[in-house]
């Protein structure tokens, strides 16, 4: 009836597409700001929680649910018998649409950083005027433009189809990421500021950890391992039937965390070995308005390159090459997943889809690339219009496009779409299927202990912990 669906080539392609998919700005831009404005230690310790706790098991039921399918999400669940479901695979389309949309406009500054390090790496390094990075950000035409050839880049790819397009980029695109983050953390070693980044990093402090901090971290938890859109459903469906999911989701899981938590090592180790930058980085937290979300990654970083790195010309311009890199294998997945949902639902051809899902983000992404101060609407506007307690609710009071999109998409899509599909693969699915993709049954027929914990995690730890996340936050009283 149709032709067979496409794979991986092996553990290693799907290994290697799905931490590309996971290893992105997520882990470069958001994990260090984020961690810095609450205060490193304890954050970061419920962060690990959610990732052990939340995130792998909740990984595992999205590739369990993709590989028992073989359909994109809109398709999986009535392919398994509960077409009801489906709301579930809409849900993490719209998700995907909206997260792509304001990611690859952010995706395009490494773009610019990256000129603009070549630029200072030839001819000598010159501070920047202040004022240059918002004016570029309030530069509607360069925004719109960059988002656009991160689009086009990724459109690209993903037009090409599974193996020949998403596992051959990455092929290249992940090993020399990795590269560039040792070669950049040893670096890091050698500045006063090291030892000390460990320190704020693992040292908890749970007096400034607040409920919506909670929840930040667990929304970032579902962020940073692409997790609740059905981005790993997607992928798992072209996994092998012989390739071991649980190993595999621990795999994913684990580079993740560590390529974040080195980001912010290399990022703090830099920060702290500079103490006036220190100073004002601390002042800009305790009065509560926190650095700003472009601040570290694409100001204070490339300064620092030329002025506090040994072989910072070197270093500069490599960095940038690799942000936007592991931008590019994330956004991939992203659009994978729009595409892979919209050629299956309309029968269309993956390049025509590819075309039409790439149109329909370009659009919402110009909005975004607008609300950076270029369209004083779209930089102002709130959902809810003038409903104050609603807007702080729901979007922590956030203003314009970009900064919506990224609250809301992180904050309650991708949480409520992992609850609703953790709930359906430990409770909807019979546990004859759950077991047989984890492999839960040993040779001996015995239920293997690792199936077990899974099956907890997925029918109450994980619901139970991100209900209660919500429900904190929708009582708390926190939101003044
Ligand atoms: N995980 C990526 C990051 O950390 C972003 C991303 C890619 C994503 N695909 C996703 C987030 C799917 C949520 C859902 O940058």
């Amino acid at each position: 009836m149709e032709s067979p669906r496409e794979q991986w080539s092996g553990k290693l392609g799907f290994i290697l597409a799905a931490s590309g998919s996971a290893v992105g700005l997520g882990n470069l831009w958001k994990f260090p700001y984020i961690t810095w404005n609450n205060e490193g230690g304890a954050f970061v310790l419920v962060y690990l929680l959610c990732i052990v706790a939340i995130g792998a098991p909740v990984m595992m039921s999205e590739i369990l649910v993709g590989r028992r399918s073989r359909r994109s999400p809109v398709e999986a669940f009535k392919t398994l018998g509960h077409p009801r479901w489906s709301f579930v695979g809409w849900l993490g389309v719209i998700a995907g649409v909206v997260i792509l949309a304001f990611y690859a406009v952010i995706a395009g500054w490494s773009l610019r950083s990256f000129v603009q390090c070549v630029g200072w790496s030839v001819d000598g390094y010159e501070a920047p005027p202040e004022a240059a990075f918002g004016a570029f950000l309030a530069d509607g035409g360069t925004q719109v433009g960059l988002g656009a050839l991160f689009l086009g880049a990724t459109a690209l790819v993903v037009a090409r189809g599974v193996s020949g397009g998403i596992e051959r980029a990455t092929r290249i695109l992940m090993p020399v990421l990795f590269a560039i983050m040792i070669y950049l953390v040893v670096n890091v070693m050698f500045l006063d500021g090291f030892v000390e980044a460990l320190v704020f990093l693992f040292r908890p402090n749970f007096s400034g950890l607040s409920g919506h901090a909670v929840l930040e971290a667990l929304g970032h938890a579902f962020f940073t391992l692409s997790l609740g859109m059905g981005g790993m459903l997607t992928y798992g469906s072209y996994l092998r039937r012989q390739d071991s999911i649980p190993r595999i989701a621990m795999t994913v899981a684990a580079l993740d965390t560590l390529i974040a938590l080195v980001a912010c090592v290399i990022m703090f180790g830099i920060i702290f070995s500079v103490p006036s930058l220190r100073a004002t980085m601390e002042s800009a937290r305790s009065t509560g308005e926190g650095v700003s979300t472009v601040g570290m990654l694409f100001v204070t970083l490339p300064n620092l390159f030329y002025t506090k790195m040994p072989g910072g010309a070197v270093v500069g311009p490599l960095f940038y090459v690799l942000v936007a890199f592991a931008a590019l294998s994330s956004t991939i997945s992203l659009l994978e997943v729009v595409v892979a949902s919209v050629s299956e639902r309309l029968s269309m051809a993956r390049g025509r889809a590819t075309v039409v899902a790439s149109a329909v983000v370009f659009g919402l992404s110009c909005g975004c690339a607008l609300s950076l101060g270029a369209n004083e609407w779209a930089s102002s506007v709130r959902l809810f219009g003038g409903l104050e307690r609603l807007n702080t609710l729901v979007t922590g009071g956030k203003t314009g496009f970009l900064s919506i999109f990224d609250h809301v998409a992180a904050n309650w899509l991708l949480p409520l779409g992992g609850l609703a599909l953790t709930i359906y693969a430990g409770w909807v699915m019979p546990a004859a299927d759950t077991q047989d993709e984890l492999d839960g049954v040993g040779d001996d027929g015995e239920v293997r202990r690792g199936y077990v914990v899974w099956r907890i995690c997925a029918r109450f730890v994980a619901p139970a912990a991100i209900g209660w996340i919500v429900v904190q936050v929708l009582l708390g009283g926190d939101f003044s």
